[in-house]
């Protein structure tokens, strides 16, 4: 969850500057803008999600104020700095959220953590089966993260082969 407060920052950061900089030079995006600021509204569901689960404890929200105050600054510096390094570091993060999920689905598997019914509100976000318990929503978050890694590795690598962004359409279609 801690996690989450901050995997939601690197979308909304990148999102702007695209927006800034398509309304500076007058040109389209390539749909990056919307499928970065829809990354950063997806993992603020993963976070409003497992809210429902666990409460954030008062030094755990104090912590997530300073990380919060540190990490948007520091990655928009990143961010103007390189998008290719930025992108890079995203798509690792995501990685080893991938990798922090499938240990949360083995601890559900393995009954070590109660399999609690789903949060409506990830039913209604997911659309999941309304039976669904939190090992469905893990599966659903996890898949997620893993596009996520895929877009960010995919925009970075964009960028290494010396195009701007906007000259490779997003995965998905917008404008
Ligand atoms: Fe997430
Ligand atoms: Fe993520």
């Amino acid at each position: 969850m801690m996690l989450e407060t901050v995997a939601a920052v690197p979308g909304m950061v990148a999102g702007a500057v695209l927006h800034l900089r398509s309304l500076r030079r007058f040109e389209q995006s390539g749909g990056w803008i919307r499928a970065l600021l829809e990354e950063a509204e997806n993992e603020r569901m993963h976070l409003m999600t497992f809210m429902e689960v666990s409460q954030p404890r008062w030094y755990e929200r104090a912590l997530v104020v300073a990380v919060q105050g540190v990490f948007f600054h520091a990655y928009l510096a990143t961010y103007l700095a390189s998008p290719k390094v930025a992108h890079r570091m995203v798509g690792y993060l995501e990685e080893e959220a991938v990798h922090s999920y499938t240990e949360f689905l083995r601890d559900l598997e393995a009954g070590k953590i109660d399999d609690v019914p789903a949060p409506a509100i990830a039913i209604d976000y997911w659309r999941l089966p309304a039976g669904a318990t939190l090992k469905d929503v893990v599966r659903v978050v996890r898949a997620d993260e893993a596009h996520h890694r895929d877009v960010n590795h995919y925009a970075s690598d964009i960028h290494c082969q010396g195009h701007a962004l906007r000259e490779v359409a997003a995965p998905i279609g917008y404008h």
